[in-house]
């Protein structure tokens, strides 16, 4: 098990994901984006993000594996925005095993899909996590990211009565 573990070294092999990595990977998935951990709130970690992303952008896919054991992945997809003549690499999912993180996989498994978009033509990568994942964040920017934008989120509950004009001057 150690010897699996031993992260980043050359035992440890970048390839693209197949059918049957999925569920592991989706394991994987549940113990990094925890109830915590909010990318954002259109997004949630669930089974159809990896099926969806595999059936349209299987090269964009990629696992980390050593031996058998899967220990980490990179799921992200290609945007192209009208009136733009660029076009964009936005890097979804990044997730390492717990266990094993801080051990250059994420890097390895960075480099790779920075390759394969970069094949397609991709001019930019784009990434979003939330603020408070410091962790992400330093990661990101030893990746070469800058240029870091807050996003505003708002809510509006329907399922509340809007207040009488009265009850709001009260
Ligand atoms: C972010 C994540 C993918 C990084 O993978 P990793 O394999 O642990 O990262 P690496 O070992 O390749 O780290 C490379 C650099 O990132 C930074 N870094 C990584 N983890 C860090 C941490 N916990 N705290 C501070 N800096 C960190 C360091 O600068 C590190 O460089 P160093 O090795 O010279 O110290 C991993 O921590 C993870 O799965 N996190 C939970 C899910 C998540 O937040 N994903 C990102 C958004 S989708």
């Amino acid at each position: 098990m150690a010897d699996a573990l031993s992260a980043g070294d050359e035992t440890t092999r970048i390839r693209e994901m197949s059918i049957d990595d999925i569920p592991e990977v989706f394991h994987i998935g549940e113990q990094v984006f925890t109830a915590n951990y909010s990318q954002s709130l259109y997004r949630t970690w669930d089974e159809y993000e990896i099926t969806t992303l595999f059936n349209t952008d299987n090269e964009l896919c990629v696992v980390a594996e050593a031996g058998d054991m899967i220990l980490g992945f990179a799921l992200g997809t290609t945007v192209k925005k009208q009136r733009s003549s660029w076009k964009y690499g936005y890097l979804i999912w990044l997730g390492v095993r717990p266990d094993i993180q801080k051990g250059q996989v994420g890097s390895r498994l960075f480099r790779e899909i920075k390759r394969r978009m970069k094949e397609q033509g991709v001019r930019m990568i784009i990434i979003d996590t939330s603020a408070d994942n410091r962790p992400a964040i330093n990661f990101f920017e030893k990746q070469g990211f800058g240029h870091i934008q807050e996003h505003v989120y708002m809510t509006l509950n329907l399922s509340l009565k809007p207040k009488k004009r009265s009850e709001k001057r009260a």
